[in-house]
């Protein structure tokens, strides 16, 4: 998860769009060990080899909890 704001957060699958590998976190944006493609904080494929974004779930938040709706997997 990334924090933007008090209202604007961003949850993203940590599994690369190209062949699987788990990401890396690397400040603002997240890296492929297996064969390099990067992705930004919002998980835009920003280099490939992937040719598609990471999975990504909306976020709510109600008071002081915060909600990530799994279900769009
Ligand atoms: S599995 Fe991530 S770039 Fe190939």
């Amino acid at each position: 998860m990334y924090r933007f704001s008090d209202k604007d957060y961003s949850a993203i699958w940590m599994q690369c769009a190209h062949q699987g590998a788990e990401l890396n976190v690397s400040g603002d944006y997240l890296q492929c060990p297996a064969h390099g493609s990067e992705y930004d904080n919002r998980g835009q494929i920003t280099n490939g080899p992937a040719d598609r974004n990471l999975r990504t779930f909306p976020v709510t938040i109600n008071k002081n909890e915060l909600f990530i709706d799994l279900r769009k997997i």
